[in-house]
C-alpha cells in the first residue's frame, strides 16, 4: 500500500489583489509543465471576477508574447509557442449549449493543446470535464479562488501548486 499523500481534489485560496491572481497563474503554469498532452482549464465566476486576468498571466508564463486579447467578442483567441497550440475561449455570448459544437470548437478539445475556457457553464453539460476548474468568487476587496481537479493530471498539478504556494 502506498504511503504517499493522497492527491488533492480541491483547494481554496484567497487572492487579495491582481498581483496574487498573476502569481497563482504563474505557479500553475509551472505545475503543468512539461506539456506533453492536453491541458484543459475551465474558468468560472461573475463578470470581472478575474478569469481573463488569470488566463493572460498563465499564457504569458507559458511563453506567449504580444497582445493577449479577451475573447469576449471573437469567442476564440489562438496562440502558438514552439509546437504547442494554446486556445483561449469565452462562451459568455452563447445563448444555447449547442452553439459551441456548431462553432466547431470540438476539434480543439481533441488536440494535445492548452485550452482555457471562460464561462464553460454556457455550454451546459455538453463539455467534457476539465483537468481543473477554477472558480473566482468576489470576497471583500479580493477574490476567493476555488480550484477543483477532475482528472488524475489535474490532481497532480494541484498537489504541485499547493506545495509551491
Ligand atoms: N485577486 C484580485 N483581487 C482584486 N481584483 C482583482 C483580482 N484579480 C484580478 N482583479 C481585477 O479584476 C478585474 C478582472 O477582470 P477580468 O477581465 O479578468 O474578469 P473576467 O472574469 O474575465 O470577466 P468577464 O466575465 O467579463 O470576462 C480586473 O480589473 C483585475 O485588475
Ligand atoms: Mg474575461
Amino acid at each position: 500500500m502506498s504511503s504517499s499523500t493522497p492527491l488533492l481534489a480541491a483547494y481554496d485560496l484567497f487572492l487579495p489583489d491582481e498581483d496574487a491572481t498573476i502569481r497563482i497563474a504563474q505557479l500553475l503554469s509551472q505545475a503543468v509543465q512539461p506539456i506533453d498532452s492536453k491541458v484543459h482549464l475551465y474558468l468560472e465566476g461573475d463578470l470581472g471576477a478575474g478569469k481573463t486576468a488569470f488566463t493572460r498571466a498563465f499564457l504569458r508564463a507559458l511563453g506567449v508574447t504580444g497582445r493577449i486579447k479577451s475573447p469576449s467578442y471573437a469567442l476564440l483567441e489562438s496562440y502558438a509557442v514552439s509546437n504547442l497550440n494554446l486556445y483561449h475561449l469565452d462562451f459568455y455570448r452563447f445563448n444555447n449549449p449547442r452553439e459551441w459544437v456548431e462553432a466547431g470548437f470540438r476539434d480543439i478539445l481533441e488536440e494535445n493543446a492548452v485550452v482555457l475556457i471562460e464561462w464553460p457553464e454556457k455550454a451546459g453539460g455538453l463539455l467534457p470535464p476539465p483537468d481543473l476548474n477554477l472558480h473566482f468568487h468576489y470576497q471583500d476587496e479580493g477574490r476567493l479562488l476555488s480550484i477543483t481537479a477532475h482528472s488524475t493530471k489535474g490532481q497532480s498539478w494541484l498537489k504541485t501548486l499547493t506545495q509551491n504556494n
